[in-house]
């Protein structure tokens, strides 16, 4: 089934110049980027968006971080797009993520991982709501 999933190309690899090396592994997986936005999220954003998180040992961390640069948030779009998005990610640890994925490529540690992707169909709808309208999706 063709789905939408959320993306975020986060500050460690923004920084490092590798929004184009994100997104040539997503689009040779096959995934379709159709909306794309530069931002600096705001506190803010940053908080609402990790909400589930709040009560975690590295909320204060994980916001700090998210809020340090520039972020890339995109909506991709392909077959079953949100586990597809998963496995090309690899596992939330870049040292557990497997060969070829975006994290075992280019993330540098369990907070600075390089990408977000939604972890259920309907989180997808709910973040990519949170960052973009009906119009901006060009697929
Ligand atoms: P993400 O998929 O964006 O969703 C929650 C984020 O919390 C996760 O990626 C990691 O970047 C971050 N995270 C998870 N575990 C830790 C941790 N132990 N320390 C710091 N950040 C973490």
């Amino acid at each position: 089934m063709t789905e939408h999933t959320f993306s975020i190309i986060k500050p460690d690899a923004t920084r490092r110049n590798l929004t184009g090396k994100v997104n040539a592994v997503i689009e040779d997986a096959g995934l379709r980027i159709v909306a794309q936005r530069r931002i600096k999220m705001s506190r803010a954003q940053a908080e609402k968006f990790y909400e589930v998180h709040s009560e975690r040992p590295f909320f204060g961390e994980l916001v700090d971080f998210m809020t340090s640069a520039p972020v890339v948030v995109q909506v991709l779009e392909g077959d079953n797009a949100v586990a597809r998005y998963r496995e090309v990610m690899g596992a939330t640890n870049p040292a557990q993520a497997a060969d070829g994925t975006i994290r075992k490529l280019f993330a540098e540690s369990v907070g600075e991982n390089s990408v977000h992707g939604s972890d259920s169909l309907e989180n997808a709808q709910l973040e990519i709501a949170q960052f973009f309208s009906a119009d901006d999706i060009v697929g």
